[in-house]
Parts: C-alpha cells; structure tokens; sequence
C-alpha cells in the first residue's frame, strides 16, 4: 500500500472520506473504496470499466500502448519463441519451466487428454445441428460428475489435477462437438502427438483415414491458442472468477466462463466476422457495409474491429496477422475472393477516418477468424477454439483467487424502482 489517499468530498468539507490509493507495480493506482459501505454508500460503475475487481499477478494489459505481458513476458516473445503448453504452465506456475518441468508438464497434459467413456453417451442426447458452444457448456460442467476424489477446492492438489484435466480435456471435447455435428466418429487423442497437431488430429481424421497435418497448420493453431491463453479481467474470466467464489468447483466455473465467452461482443466475434464476410459477399458492397458501421441509426458493427481495452493496437493481432499471411499462402489461399474481401475490408477500415478517429483497429479475432476459416474449420467452432486456448487464464484466475483470501463476490446497485407500497385490495 502507498502513503497516497484520495478525500472524497460529499456536500461538501463535513461530509469528506479519506480512501486509501493502492499502488500497483505497473499500471494505474488503484483507490479503495471498500470502507464507503460503512459510511453509507456504494460507488456506481456499469460496465467495470474504473473498476478493479482484484488483485492479480498473472498478466498486464497496457491498452493505450498495446503492451500485454503474462507473468512479465511480452506476448510476442512467447508467441515467438515459447509454444501453448509453456505459457499454460507460466500462466498457472508463475515462471517458466526448466526442460524437466516442461517434460512432466507436458506429460501430465497427455496422460489426461482423454474423457471418460461415460462422458460419450452425453453427446446423443444433443440435436445435431446444436451449437457446439451449447454442448461445451453442458459437458465441460459434467466434468464435475466423473471427479469426485479431487473435487477438494482447498487441496492443492486437487486443484492441480484439475487444471490439468481441463486444459488436456478441453480440446477433446471441442473435437468431438464436431464430430457430432457431422455424423463422424469421435476420434480418440494420440500421445505421440503435440497439443495442436492432436487436436487437429482429432477433428480432421477418421478411423479410415488419418490426413497428414501440415506443419505450418500445427505451428498456426499453437499459436492461436497462445494468443488466447489468458486477457485479465474479461468479461469471461471475470465470471470464472465470481462463479469460483462462491466455492463452486472448477468445472462448473469453467463452463460459467465459456458461457459467457458465447456473445458476439466478446469471443463470438471471430464467429461473427466470418458471417460478416459472408453476408458481405463481395468486394463491391464493401463500402456499403462501411456505410453502415459508421451509421448511428443502423446497428451494424464492423465485426473483428475495436476492443474494449486497446485503443492502439492489439498486440495479438499483430502477431495473427504475420501468421495468417503464412497460412494463407501455405494452402495457395491467397486469391479466395472471401479473403480478398477481408483485405480490402482491413485495408479501407484502417484508412478510414471514422475508424482512424475511434482506435477502432483489426483486433486478434479479425485474423484468428480467418486462418481457422482457411484451416477448414467451421465458422461455428470458432468460439469453442477461443474457449479451449483461454482455458488457462481461466484456470490461473481460479486458482489465483482460491489461493488466497477472498470473499464472495456480490456487486450493489443504484435502486430506482419503487419505494414500498401495499398490495392493492
Ligand atoms: N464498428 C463500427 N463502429 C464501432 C465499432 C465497430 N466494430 N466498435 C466501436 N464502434 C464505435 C461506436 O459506435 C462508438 O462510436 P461513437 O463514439 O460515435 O458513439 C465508438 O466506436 C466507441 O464504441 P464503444 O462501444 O464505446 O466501444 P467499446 O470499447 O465499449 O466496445 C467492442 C468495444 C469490442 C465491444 C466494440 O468495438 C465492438 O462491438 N466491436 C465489434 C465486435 C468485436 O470484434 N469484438 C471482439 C473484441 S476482441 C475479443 C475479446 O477480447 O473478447
């Protein structure tokens, strides 16, 4: 804590509070305002958007200077020279492995990739053209009923197991969500494999043919896991976090967390930008549908641009952006006319005033949205991807908030509905 405080003055001198101002290592101080309660107010801020809802040491987002660190790394570090499974242990642990941490880690993972078969009955009870987030909502919750013996929130291990039973799991269950969709047999994981080309593995292959994975595609779909791995206090984390609160296990929070990943305006939006392109159909409505996004009477939003937290640059999309370029060209995909209408979209949207004068930038779902679509996934698995690559953050978060003290969250509101009143008659 700092010698700092803020005096909060209520009509005027007589009335005045004196907050503490909390000092973080990097980033804005912090006033607390826990002690207003007593003196009988609550602070209003929809949207959190001046609100710090905890204390954390796992990752920093510097909006305004497109700065984001895990742990202190910079994310084009790790995306440059780390893989997925290191950052999921350096957002879990805190530090990098050392080669034999990194062996046992990556050991762990395999050696709980697989879903128990019990868990295979569950999917024949969905419709086949459910959405696949629908059905990740509902089976990563179920998890939970296979794992009684480490269901312990208080033990250590317990909560280490599940971390890694989750981020092993994960991409299972999003594999066979489309396997389902497609009337294909569920694929079972393959040890010898890495944690991507595994997954494409079990999406792409069937016990007839097994089609070999490109390297650059592997490389790609580890680095969109990555880039996803973990963003703070998101509106998704944040709801792991208040679901944990409450004591509720692992499993359970996680699926409130991909819950709330679902909408468009969060991680819908690389869904949403395919459908866009779709719709949008070809290069010449392009301007039209500019139009559009900058009409205040029309809701359209051009999807994959702003973000709630970068008002430069989004740091990950830079990153996606080199790597879509590569995918695009490894599969000679350079003169599909569906991405020809995104890089004209990118290209008009950066040069545009209104986008210019709003920060409103191609964030990381823009690109992530188009090397899926390249890979040949479809558009509805797209969020379900962003769900298995944040499972990390999510999990670190958890596990960050149970370590220590914490209470049950429970946010106030400014009532203005009616005062009491009797029932008529
Ligand atoms: N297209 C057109 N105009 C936009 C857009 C857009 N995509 N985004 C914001 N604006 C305008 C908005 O109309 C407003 O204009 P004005 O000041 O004239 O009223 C101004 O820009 C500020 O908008 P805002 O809604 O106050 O900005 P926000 O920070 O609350 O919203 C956002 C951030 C991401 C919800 C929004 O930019 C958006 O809806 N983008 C499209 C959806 C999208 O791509 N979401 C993915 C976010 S990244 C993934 C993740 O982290 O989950």
């Amino acid at each position: 804590m700092s010698n700092k405080t803020a005096i909060l003055s209520i009509d005027g001198i007589k009335d005045s509070i004196e907050l503490p101002v909390l000092e973080g290592n990097i980033g804005p101080n912090v006033i607390d305002v826990g002690g207003l309660t007593a003196k009988g107010y609550f602070t209003y801020d929809p949207g959190f958007m001046s609100t710090a809802s905890c204390e954390s040491k796992i990752t920093f987002i510097d909006g305004d200077e497109g700065v984001l660190l895990h742990r202190g790394y910079p994310i084009e570090q790790l995306a440059e020279k780390s893989d997925y499974l290191e950052t999921c242990y350096l957002l879990l642990n805190g530090e990098l492995p050392d080669v034999t941490e990194k062996a046992r880690f990556e050991n762990d993972i395999r050696y709980h990739t697989m879903v128990h078969e019990q868990l295979c009955q569950f999917f024949k009870g969905f419709p086949m053209n459910a959405h696949p987030m629908a059905i990740m909502v509902g089976v990563v919750g179920a998890l939970s009923a296979f794992y009684h013996d480490s269901l312990d929130i208080t033990k250590e291990e317990d909560r280490r197991i599940s971390a890694h039973r989750l981020i092993a799991k994960m991409p299972t269950i999003a594999a066979m969500c489309y396997k389902h969709a497609i009337g294909q047999p569920f694929m079972y994981p393959r040890n010898d494999f890495g944690f991507a080309e595994n997954f494409l593995h079990m999406m792409f292959s069937t016990p007839c043919e097994a089609p070999n994975v490109s390297p650059v595609l592997a490389k790609a779909m580890d680095t969109i896991f990555l880039l996803h791995a973990d963003h703070e206090q998101n509106a998704s984390t944040s709801t792991v976090r208040l679901a944990g609160s409450t004591g509720a296990n692992p499993f359970a929070c996680i699926s409130a967390g991909i819950a709330a990943l679902w909408g468009p305006a969060h991680g819908g939006a690389n869904e949403a930008v395919l459908n866009m392109l779709y719709e949008i159909k070809d290069e010449s409505r392009i301007d039209e549908y500019i139009k559009r996004a900058k009409d205040k009477n029309d809701p359209f939003r051009l999807m994959g641009f702003g973000h709630r937290v970068y008002k430069n640059f989004d740091p990950r999309a830079k990153v996606m952006r080199k790597i879509c370029d590569e995918v695009l060209a490894d599969l000679g995909l350079d003169n599909d006319p569906l991405f020809k209408i995104a890089r004209r979209l990118e290209k008009i949207a950066l040069e545009d005033e209104y986008f210019i004068e709003r920060k409103l930038y191609p964030n990381v779902d823009f690109y992530s949205g188009i090397i899926l679509k390249a890979i040949g996934i479809p558009t509805s698995m797209f969020t379900v991807i962003f769900a298995v690559g944040r499972t990390p953050g999510w999990i670190s978060h958890w596990n960050e908030m149970i370590s220590n003290s914490y209470k049950i969250g429970r946010p106030r509101q400014l009532y203005r509905g009616h005062a009491k009143r009797n029932y008529p008659h």
